[in-house]
């Protein structure tokens, strides 16, 4: 069964139409990473799932159910969790409080998945009392993900997790989004830092003006001509030089196989 799908969505902002039948999915267990130019309509994709846009056509499918143009409270109760590109925490509460908030739709006890949180992320730990916005832009990128993990949400959405980071806090990103994918949610990114995205992920579409363009696994996308000269800055790069996942870890295929039955 399919997590997400986006089928053949058309729509914008007002009368502008910006998404002319986009499609796409994520499958249990994977990481799939959405490239393309500024202004392809990428977040604007994301969007669409939390009823955030004008859909003219297509569907949006979360499992087996149709959540097209439902609103975003109740999309976030259903289990789909987004860290937008921007404006994803908030600066003046401390990173305890916003983990907290991230858990404002429960109702049970929490206290136990925020030391999940703190294991993920384990800078935030010495962190935990200061307002969230004095963190650098890789542990706040770490507090946005942490909120929205909160909810154990059934997919996480992330809109360029490494946008702006230093190359070092950039890896250290990357490999948060492998490993609470190997625990098992699955991941939707849009990421400009193509090589490392592709790397990490199941499979990858290429978006180019509101429209699919190419989509293949990370590994393939990697090696393709045409997604090197548009992404990579020129020449394609050989497949097994790339950083692509050698293989899957236990949790990994225990967490598909779980969500497959
Ligand atoms: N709230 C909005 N109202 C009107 N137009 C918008 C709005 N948000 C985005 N757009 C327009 O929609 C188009 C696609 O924008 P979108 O933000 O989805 O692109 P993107 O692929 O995410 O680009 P980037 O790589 O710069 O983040 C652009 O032309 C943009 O100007
Ligand atoms: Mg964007």
């Amino acid at each position: 069964m399919t997590v997400l799908e986006l089928d053949n969505v058309t729509g914008g902002y007002g009368e502008t139409e910006i998404l002319h039948g986009i499609s796409l999915k994520v499958d249990p267990g994977e990481i799939v990473v959405i490239i393309g130019p500024n202004g392809a309509g990428k977040s604007t994709a994301m969007k669409s799932v939390f009823g955030l846009l004008n859909l003219h056509g297509g569907r949006v499918m979360l499992d087996d159910e149709d959540i097209t143009n439902t609103p975003p409270e109740k999309v976030v109760r259903k289990g789909v969790c987004y860290v937008p590109q921007t404006g994803n925490i908030f600066p003046n509460l401390s990173v305890h409080e916003n983990l907290e908030m991230g858990a404002y739709v429960r109702r049970d006890d929490f206290s136990g998945r925020l030391d999940d949180i703190y294991q993920i992320f384990p800078p935030l730990v010495e962190k935990r009392n200061q307002p969230a916005g004095t963190l650098s832009g890789g542990q706040r990128q770490m507090v946005a993900m942490g909120k929205a993990l909160m909810l154990e949400p059934k997919i996480l959405l992330l809109d360029e997790p490494s946008a702006g980071l230093s190359p070092k806090y950039r890896g250290e990103i990357f490999k948060v989004v492998r490993d609470i994918n190997e625990a098992g949610t699955p991941i939707l990114m849009v990421e400009q830092n193509a090589k490392q995205a592709l790397g990490i992920a199941d499979r990858g579409y290429i978006l180019v003006d509101g429209q699919n363009r190419l989509d293949d696994t990370g590994k393939k996308l990697l090696a393709n001509k045409e997604v090197a000269e548009m992404f990579l800055g020129g020449g394609s790069v050989p497949a097994k030089k790339t950083a692509a996942r050698k293989t899957k870890p236990k949790a990994r295929a225990k967490a598909r196989g779980k969500s497959k039955q």
